[in-house]
Parts: C-alpha cells; structure tokens; sequence
C-alpha cells in the first residue's frame, strides 16, 4: 500500500534546512505533500500565498518536481491529513529544544486522529539556520544566500531593501 506523509510548516521563509528535510522526506514515501500552514502564534513576513509560491519554486529549482504544495490558511493540520488520506506527518527536529516543541503536537495530531509523526533529525550543517534567524538577517541589511534557496532569496533581498 502506498504511503502518503505531510510536511507542515509556517516555511515563513523556506529555508535551505526545510529543502532537505523535504528531499529526504520524499524519499521515504510514495507520496511526499508540503503543505504550508497558518501558526496563530506567528505575524509572518510573507504572506500564504507567496510562501506557497516560494516552496513550488524551491522545490522546482533543486529538480524535486514529484512534491506537491498545499496551503492550509484556517483549521486543523490532521483535517489537512485527512482531506489528502495522508498516513503521516514528517517533521525536521535541529535540536532536543525542537523535539521537545514537536512532541506535544504529536501526541496531539495522534490523539485527534491516530495519525502517526515521523521526526527526521537536521543534518549537523543545516542545523543552526531558522526562518526566524533568516528573517532577522535579512531584514537587517544581512547576507541569507547560504540559508536559503536562490527563489527564496530574490524575494527576500526585494522585500528587505
Ligand atoms: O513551522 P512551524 O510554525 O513550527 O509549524 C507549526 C505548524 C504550522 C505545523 C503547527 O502550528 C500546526 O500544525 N498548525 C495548524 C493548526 C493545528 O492543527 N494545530 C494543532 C497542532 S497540535
């Protein structure tokens, strides 16, 4: 039986981590969908639209054209599961602080829904780059080219100028 996984995030922007977590993800199942999400928690520098654009652009540059991209702008991740019969949700973990984060919201997705989350840890050289920390670089004027991809980039030189 062929299997489906998810991979959430606010991508808020797509960071060269997030392409990895993605190529690899891809790998492991038949069927690989990136879907980028609200976070209520989060004011986001860019918005769904064009985040969804930055991740289908990201994902074409490095050849990953078999990944399908979903927004999901209100609701529930494990509705978003379920719409797209998805067997599981992938997540990148960089540090213990991150699996600590991604635990609850496991055992969450799992009560609501049964479904099950597969942690891929960062590779060690990706492991220090965040959206948060590209936002910031960049919106101060800083270099983000080795952080992000080159669709992510012309966006984000454009919006921080
Ligand atoms: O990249 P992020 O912001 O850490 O991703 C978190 C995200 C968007 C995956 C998470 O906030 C989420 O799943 N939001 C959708 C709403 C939802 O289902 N909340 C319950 C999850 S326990």
């Amino acid at each position: 039986m062929s299997k489906i996984a998810v991979y959430p995030g606010s991508f808020d922007p797509f960071t060269v981590g997030h392409l990895d977590i993605a190529e690899r993800a891809s790998a492991l199942f038949d069927e690989l969908i990136v879907a980028v999400v609200h976070n209520p928690n989060k004011t986001p520098m860019f918005s769904l639209v064009e985040r969804v654009e930055l991740v289908e652009r990201s994902l074409s540059e490095a050849g990953l054209s078999n990944i399908r991209v979903v927004a999901l702008e209100s609701g529930l991740l494990v509705d978003l599961c379920a719409d797209v019969e998805a067997d599981v949700i992938v997540k990148g973990a960089r540090s213990a602080t991150d699996v600590d984060f991604e635990l609850p919201m496991a055992q969450i997705n799992r009560e609501l829904s049964g479904i099950e989350t597969v942690i891929l840890v960062s590779a060690p050289e990706l492991s220090h780059i965040s959206s948060s920390l590209v936002r910031q670089v960049a919106q101060n004027g800083g270099d983000v080219s080795k952080f992000v991809p080159k669709a992510v980039l012309k966006i984000t030189n454009k919006r921080s100028n």
